[in-house]
């Protein structure tokens, strides 16, 4: 049975698809069968990937077994396939919204797949929305990236209430703080100051790094290419962290 982990915040630009690509690469680098769905119409995670979708049936056809089944793909990594979005998953919250189990659909398709991997990753778009709340409920463990800024921080409260109002677990919230840039006197102490605050906050941090953002240049995961580097590194602490988690 796969675990599910989604990387998920309601804001955008956090670093959500640069994590979950680099994190379920470690993990098939450890030799575990990985999928990773990517469900932000944006297609990032896809794209890094190099997993373009081949087909693009009707978007009726969108959350159905079958045709989820089909859209699997190779990426440049044996252990590692792709679910990848494509421009219909635009119409995604409509899709969802006139099913009779809107609200867990993601998790229903899901149970469909857990079988043949070990580890399901999902990228998902910003916001709090109907897609947003299926994959908040289907996830076993949600990481939530935090930029140390307040704005994020105050994000992360939303998510947070309005888990509270959903009635979905509050315990499968974890947080982590990416694109931390030392040398400024707020991103320098923030995990210091927050973490009573945010208890789920993880003591890694992944670094301010170019090399994550030049991911688009050979379109290939940062600790693929670039295992050494200080932000693979980082990444590999979160991973430890992460598979420490999912393992109690
Ligand atoms: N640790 C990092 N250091 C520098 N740039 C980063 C880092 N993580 C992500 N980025 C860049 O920031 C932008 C937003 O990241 P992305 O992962 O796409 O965020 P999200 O998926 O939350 O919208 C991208 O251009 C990405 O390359
Ligand atoms: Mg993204």
């Amino acid at each position: 049975m796969a675990q599910i982990i989604a990387l998920y915040s309601v804001k955008g630009g956090v670093g959500k698809t640069a994590s979950v690509v680099n994190l379920a690469a470690l993990s098939a680098l450890q030799g575990r069968k990985v999928l990773l769905w990517d469900l932000d119409p944006q297609g990032a995670a896809s794209w890094y990937l190099q997993a373009e979708p081949e087909s693009a049936p009707k978007t009726q056809q969108l959350l159905k077994a079958k045709s989820v089944a089909e859209g699997l793909r190779p990426s440049t990594h044996r252990n590692l396939t792709v679910l990848p979005s494509d421009q219909r998953y635009h119409d995604m919250e409509h899709v969802l919204a006139e099913k009779k189990d809107a609200g867990f659909r993601i998790a229903k398709v899901l149970d469909g797949l857990t079988e043949d991997f070990d580890e399901i990753w999902i990228d998902t778009p910003p916001g709090i929305t109907l897609l947003g709340d299926n994959v908040l409920r289907a996830a076993d463990l949600v990481l939530v990236p935090l930029v140390p800024t307040h704005l994020s921080e105050r994000t992360w409260f939303q998510l947070k209430a309005h888990l509270a109002q959903e009635k979905i677990k509050p315990g499968k919230l974890a947080a982590f703080l990416t694109m931390v840039d030392r040398r400024r006197a707020l991103h320098r102490d923030f995990f210091a100051q927050k973490i009573l605050e945010i208890p789920e906050l993880w003591p890694s941090e992944i670094p301010y790094a170019s090399i994550i953002e030049q991911m688009g240049d050979d379109q290939s995961p940062t600790v693929f290419k670039h295992p050494r580097h200080p932000a693979a590194q980082a990444y590999f602490q979160l991973w430890q962290r992460l598979d420490t988690t999912l393992k109690s």
